[in-house]
């Protein structure tokens, strides 16, 4: 375990860097944008609304006035979205230095995707497969004569996922009553997604260890006060309140929670440390953040023979969407 102490101070000079950002229309993704515009990267910011991304780029531009910032509109939960969005992309740029795999939901009712998927599942895991390994060829480019970042965000609750249950991945629960049985569900459901993060970030990492200069790292950013508790749930209005106290009085500024973001995505010591396939904790999950912690992910987060099942599922799943 290593602490470093992280303020944005650290970032330094992105010129002539693009950038992307997926959920960079609200939360930590937010701050994120903002942040690497201003130490002058180009940044795309990537949401699956028009109108939601637009209005984010103009409160960025609010603080941050000649900040460069494009806009890439992709819906995650969709594997064909994602890779769609991903070639979008090759067409506009010919260089991609750092790239923030972020947007995720936490506590929508269970269902099925279009193309068949649980929508946790989907969402925070497989559209980001699905764009990551379209932009890989990229990034590998870009690599030849520069460093290049990969921050994939996910959570302290994958610690609550035991191995993931393949046979459970395409099942919507229906008719679940009562909270307990809600939350329950919730947290399977978002901590194997949250879990498959980790692993995604931790295999990656190992499968192009031949690019030395690509760093591959994932975070947990904190219990942050975001707009993730405000997508509809099915949870009842006590839990909501009970959620509501807790963001408003001990839950981390967006600011706060981006800190590990910001430090896997930009800081120097990342380099010359050669920190690859960690995990990035906050110093506090409530509060304030002063440091970062980098620690190994857990047993089951670094499971090889786990991770292998969970890239051939995956693969598996780009394969059937790009043959139909
Ligand atoms: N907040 C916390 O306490 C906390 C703790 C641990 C981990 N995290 C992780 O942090 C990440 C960012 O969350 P946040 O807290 O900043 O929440 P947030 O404010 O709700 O931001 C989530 C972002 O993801 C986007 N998104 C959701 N579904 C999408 C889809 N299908 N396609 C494209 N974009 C989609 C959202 O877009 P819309 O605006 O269109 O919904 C939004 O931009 C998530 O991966 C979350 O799991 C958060």
């Amino acid at each position: 375990m290593s602490r470093f102490n992280f303020t944005t101070a650290n970032i330094p000079s992105l010129t002539g860097k693009v950038a992307l950002v997926t959920g960079g229309n609200s939360g930590i993704g937010e701050v994120a944008v903002q942040e690497l515009a201003r130490a002058g990267a180009k940044v795309y910011v990537s949401g699956r609304s028009q109108q939601r991304v637009a209005a984010a780029i103009a409160r960025v531009k609010l603080i941050v006035p000649d900040a460069s910032l494009e806009s890439l509109i992709v819906d995650f939960s969709l594997i064909s979205d994602s890779i769609a969005g991903a070639r979008k992309f090759l067409n506009f740029e010919d260089r991609l230095d750092i790239l923030v795999a972020n947007a995720g939901i936490a506590s929508v009712p269970a269902s099925l995707t279009a193309e068949g998927w649980e929508i946790m599942f989907a969402t925070n895991h497989l559209g980001h497969f699905a764009f990551v390994t379209t932009l890989l060829p990229l990034l590998k480019q870009t690599s030849q004569n520069s460093n290049v970042r990969v921050v994939i965000t996910s959570s302290a609750l994958y610690l609550r996922s035991g191995a993931i249950d393949y046979e459970d991945l395409r099942t919507a629960e229906s008719g679940l009553h009562g909270n307990v049985a809600v939350i329950k569900s919730i947290m399977k459901r978002y901590s194997r997604s949250k879990l498959a993060n980790v692993q995604f970030a931790v295999g990656l990492s190992e499968k192009i260890k031949d690019y030395k200069n690509i760093f591959v790292n994932v975070v947990h950013p904190g219990v942050v006060s975001t707009n993730i508790t405000n997508n509809p749930s099915d949870l009842g209005w006590a839990i909501k309140k009970i959620v509501f106290l807790v963001q408003a009085v001990a839950a981390l500024s967006a600011a706060d929670g981006s800190k590990t973001i910001l430090f896997a995505a930009t800081d120097e010591r990342i380099v010359k440390q050669n920190i690859k396939g960690k995990l990035i904790n906050p110093s506090s999950n409530y509060f304030s953040v002063k440091d970062v912690v980098v620690v190994d992910p857990n047993e089951e987060g670094s499971n090889q023979e786990h991770i292998d099942k969970l890239w051939a599922t995956s693969e598996e799943a780009v394969k059937q969407i790009e043959q139909s």
